[in-house]
């Protein structure tokens, strides 16, 4: 059955980036190579990624993907990525990008087929998976949480859940990071 799970880094403070959208933080972790060893594990089992158009522009910048596309097949592979956003945006070349906009219950049918088999990755930000909580849709939450703290910056998950809503199912530490699983009910 496909799961929906959000996996992200995130700062112990609750963090996906600062206000400008810098992951210098997280760059700066010393020895994430345990941590990068099993986010592998997680890919392999993953059929397609959705990630709103912030997320998608800071990959565009950050690899310069319009001029070296060829990376995103060597990090996703062939995995289709739906992107939300309300404006137009550039697609990678080669890569099955989908860029969407609207209610998520309007696009599920479409991102599970996509799925095929495999699990649907929420890459960020934190208001999206927010939305895929609001539909009743979110399996998952996976964090590999990084020894920093911002203050201020994009929110890890701008909504309200208990914990009649999050059992813990994982620990582990990755290097400098703790990797936390939980189930979301
Ligand atoms: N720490 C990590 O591992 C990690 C993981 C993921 C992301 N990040 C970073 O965290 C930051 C996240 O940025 P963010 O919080 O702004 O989130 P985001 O989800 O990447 O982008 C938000 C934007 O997506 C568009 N959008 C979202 N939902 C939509 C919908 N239903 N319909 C149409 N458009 C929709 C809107 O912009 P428009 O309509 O104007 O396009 C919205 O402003 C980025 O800097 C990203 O690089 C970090």
């Amino acid at each position: 059955m496909t799961r929906v799970i959000f996996h992200t880094a995130t700062t112990l403070d609750g963090y996906l980036a600062t206000d400008d959208d810098s992951l210098d933080w997280l760059f700066a972790v010393p020895g994430a190579d345990e941590a990068e060893a099993a986010f592998g594990d997680f890919l392999a089992g993953v059929g397609v990624l959705v990630m709103g158009s912030a997320t998608y522009e800071w990959m565009l910048r950050h690899e310069a993907l319009l001029d070296a596309p060829e990376k995103w097949a060597g990090y996703y592979g062939a995995r289709p990525t739906f992107v939300f956003s309300s404006r137009p945006l550039p697609r990678v070349p080669g890569a099955d990008i989908r860029v969407v906009s609207g209610g998520i219950e309007a696009h599920w049918t479409s991102i599970q087929d996509a799925a095929g088999a495999g699990d649907v990755w929420i890459v960020g930000g934190g208001d999206l998976a927010g939305q895929f909580v609001d539909a009743g849709l979110l399996d998952e939450i996976r964090l590999s949480v990084a020894p920093a703290t911002l203050g201020s910056g994009k929110p890890l998950l701008p909504r309200v859940l208990g914990a009649d809503r999050l059992i813990l199912r994982h620990v582990q530490r990755a290097g400098q990071f703790v990797e936390l699983v939980y189930a979301v009910s």
